[in-house]
């Protein structure tokens, strides 16, 4: 398939694409990459692998591209609530309005599948579990933005969402401030930690699963298509102290100490189901473990100082 992914340089695109091209879709990015160059070095060779630097805003510059594509997968964002809150209206216009304009310019058979998130179920009660058929409650301004771009999602006849639970792993355009890689970091470096909500439960998902994923979506289409769907792990909806615990295994003298310091903008505290995937027959590679180690061997090799967007 041909296929254009918008925001293709940052955390999740880069290594999308990777895995994409490697199933045989010819891809082409449009990015103004925000987070530095370097994020997409590795598929240049790839003859099946177009780059457009421009802002996704200006649709001038890759009108040709969005008319040929089968298929458009949206990345491009602000990403997480305080980013959206730090920068209201340009969150509001790349978020929202420029990803309604682009709806507007495709044929119904143009496919789209967009990652949304699952922070939009806000805080549940004790032992509730939330499936595709709860009540949102987004708190943030960014989970706002992702709920009313799904509803419009859902209107179109050729379409999937996927709310994406917390992502982990490493990527080349790496992120600190997602919380598998945050608190493996902090054990790393620093051998502390001050949690604050320690007892919010959280559901986490692997990048490559995440990829693997929108391949899935892919190649059953037809079967899935017009749907909402949960990607997290099944087995770890976590607690944040419970997530610590699991790096303390590879960092024995990390020490978890907690004081309620700060709030989560997005009150997220959730169970989430994940089974309506699981039923399409997607299965996840990558465990919590898998990606503790992982990231562990990364900082290990390259210093990281910055959280990456925040
Ligand atoms: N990482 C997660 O845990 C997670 C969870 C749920 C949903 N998502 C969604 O997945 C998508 C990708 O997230 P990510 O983690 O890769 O974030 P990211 O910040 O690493 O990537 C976003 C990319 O979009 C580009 N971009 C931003 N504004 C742009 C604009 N106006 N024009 C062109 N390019 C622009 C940036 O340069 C960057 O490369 C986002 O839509 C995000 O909301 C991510």
């Amino acid at each position: 398939m041909k296929i254009l992914i918008t925001g293709g340089a940052g955390y999740i695109g880069s290594v999308m694409c990777e895995v994409l091209l490697n199933e045989g879709h010819e891809i082409t990015v449009v990015d103004k990459l925000l987070y530095g160059p370097n994020s997409l070095n590795h598929l240049f060779y790839n003859q099946k692998f177009n780059f457009i630097k421009s802002d996704v805003r200006d649709f001038q510059n890759y009108q040709r591209e969005i008319k040929k594509s089968d298929c458009i997968i949206p990345l491009a964002a602000l990403v997480g609530a305080p980013i959206c809150d730090q920068n209201i209206e340009e969150s509001f216009i790349t978020n929202e309005i420029s990803v309604i304009n682009l709806f507007k310019k495709l044929s119904n058979d143009q496919i789209v599948i967009m990652p949304t998130t699952n922070s939009g179920y806000g805080s549940g009660k004790k032992n509730q579990i939330f499936d595709e058929n709860s009540k949102l409650n987004p708190i943030s301004r960014y989970a706002l933005q992702k709920e009313i771009i799904e509803k419009k999602l859902m209107r179109r006849k050729s379409s999937i969402s996927l709310r994406l639970a917390t992502v982990f792993g490493s990527s080349p355009r790496m992120r600190l401030d997602l919380l598998v890689n945050d608190f493996t970091h902090k054990a790393y470096k620093d051998k502390s930690i001050i949690l604050f909500e320690k007892e919010y439960r959280r559901n986490f998902i692997h990048i490559r699963d995440v990829a693997r994923c929108f391949s899935h979506c892919l190649d059953n289409f037809d079967m899935m298509k017009k749907n909402i769907y949960n990607l997290g792990l099944s087995d770890s909806n976590l607690t944040k102290l419970e997530l610590c615990k699991k790096i303390k295994k590879y960092i024995p003298d990390f020490v978890i100490l907690s004081k309620n310091i700060k709030k989560d903008l997005d009150k997220r505290n959730y169970i989430v189901s994940n089974k309506k995937i699981e039923l399409t027959g997607f299965k996840t590679q990558f465990s919590i473990d898998d990606g503790i180690i992982e990231l562990l061997k990364l900082y290990k090799s390259f210093k990281y100082y910055e959280n990456g967007n925040i």
